[in-house]
């Protein structure tokens, strides 16, 4: 397929629209204001992380679609900064801006049956897997893939949230009444994975794709935990890892950013949890690290400026803060003492409201080398929650 010409770039004080308001959109609006462009966030809390820098915002739901018509008739591009946006929303934007990363790409990634499906069909390794609509699609689900399963839903999950563990035949019952939804299940194995790694690969409106550097996962309770960059594992794995996440970029057609999640198996091989057409928390640590931040390279796609260089400038490690601290910290983590250290960064999200499991900012590190980094961000996390 011939690519796309050339792409004219949209001159300083462009609007970029922005559907979400959460760290990510905010994140997105400061890289945008570095480069010269104005951002409009459409959430519907009007002190949203996002609408805190951005330079307006539109208080309303994401399905109103009046609401993201306006965002699109005021903006000269928009995106979104997570999956569970209506398409139809997204459709009527579409008429009035350009919407990047397409409706068409945020169809299949906002529905795990349909994701699943499109790698499937375009011969992506994925862990086996079958669409699950009633208990008797769940027993035979069972009986092909075998236990452990994971049981998820096939929309609206985040944060490991709408899932569980199947062990066998009997907890599949229960995990079905209390999962049920009507954009239905998904069954998948249970995949005793090495290491989760994920790949950012940035891919522009002339067809050009660039990959951040693989990067190791750990996630705590189903959440992200933790980050390191760039992933310790073999040279060939990393490669193959980032021709995955390109080729699965170029075959959606992405333009915009595309997060792929995988497990790299105990055999040394890959497969694909799962794709964002968006920044992602495990690329955060390009804002301290990179010489061109995640949020940065999407702004140059959206604009249509070249792509960055996604080179680091040092290894990096990066901790999510949750609620959870500020909760040990008695409401108040000790931040000042966290920054002595050297290297050590911190980035917070703006978020009034405490709760566990709400990520609330993160810590990066940095070192000449990932332990070093990593044993720096474990250090900055404890310290910020006043442990001694
Ligand atoms: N099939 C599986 N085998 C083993 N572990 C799994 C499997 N599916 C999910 N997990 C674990 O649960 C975590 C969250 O799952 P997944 O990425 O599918 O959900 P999510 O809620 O969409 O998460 P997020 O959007 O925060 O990445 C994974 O990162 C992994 O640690
Ligand atoms: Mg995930």
């Amino acid at each position: 397929m011939p690519l796309p010409s050339r792409q004219i770039p949209l001159p300083p004080g462009s609007r970029i629209g922005i559907i979400g308001g959460g760290q990510l959109g905010r994140m997105t609006a400061m890289a945008a204001a570095r480069v010269g462009y104005r951002v409009s966030v459409l959430d519907p809390d009007g002190d949203s992380p996002a609408a805190q820098v951005a330079d307006d915002c539109i208080a309303a739901a994401y399905e109103d679609r009046d609401a993201v018509r306006d965002l699109a008739r005021r903006s000269d591009v928009v995106t979104y900064e997570f999956e569970n946006v209506d398409p139809g929303a997204i459709e009527a934007a579409t008429a009035m801006a350009p919407v990047r990363p397409s409706v068409e790409v945020l169809r299949i990634t906002q529905d795990r049956i349909k994701e699943k499906g499109a790698l499937t069909e375009a011969g992506f390794p994925v862990a086996p897997y079958r669409a699950v609509r009633n208990p008797d699609d769940l027993q035979r689900a069972i009986g092909e893939i075998g236990t452990p399963a994971v049981l998820k839903t096939a929309r609206m999950g985040y944060d490991g949230k709408g899932q569980a563990i199947i062990d066998s035949g009997a907890s599949a019952e229960s995990a079905f009444d209390k999962l049920k939804r009507p954009g239905g299940l998904i069954l998948e194995r249970f995949v005793p994975f090495a290491m989760e790694l994920s790949v950012i690969c940035a891919r522009n409106g002339e067809g050009r794709t660039r990959t951040f550097p693989c990067t190791e996962n750990v996630h705590e309770n189903g959440i992200l935990d933790l980050s390191i960059a760039p992933a310790r594992v073999p040279e060939n794995s990393a490669r193959e890892a980032a021709r995955l996440a390109s080729a699965i970029a170029e075959e959606l057609g992405v333009i915009g950013l595309l997060a792929v999640e995988m497990f790299l198996t105990r055999e040394g091989g890959l497969l694909v949890n799962e794709l964002a057409p968006r920044p992602h928390n495990s690329g955060h640590y390009t804002m301290d690290a990179s010489r061109t931040s995640q949020f940065e390279q999407l702004v140059r796609i959206l604009c249509n400026l070249p792509l960055g260089d996604v080179s680091m400038q040092r290894n990096a490690a990066m901790a999510n803060l949750l609620g959870d601290v500020w909760l040990e910290a008695g409401g108040n983590p000790d931040f000042a003492r966290a920054l002595s250290l050297n290297s050590v960064s911190l980035h917070l999200y703006g978020k009034s409201k405490v709760r566990t499991g709400r990520k609330m900012g993160h810590l990066t590190a940095m070192a000449s080398d990932v332990e070093t980094a990593r044993s720096l961000v474990l250090e900055a996390r404890r310290i910020a929650r006043r442990a001694s």
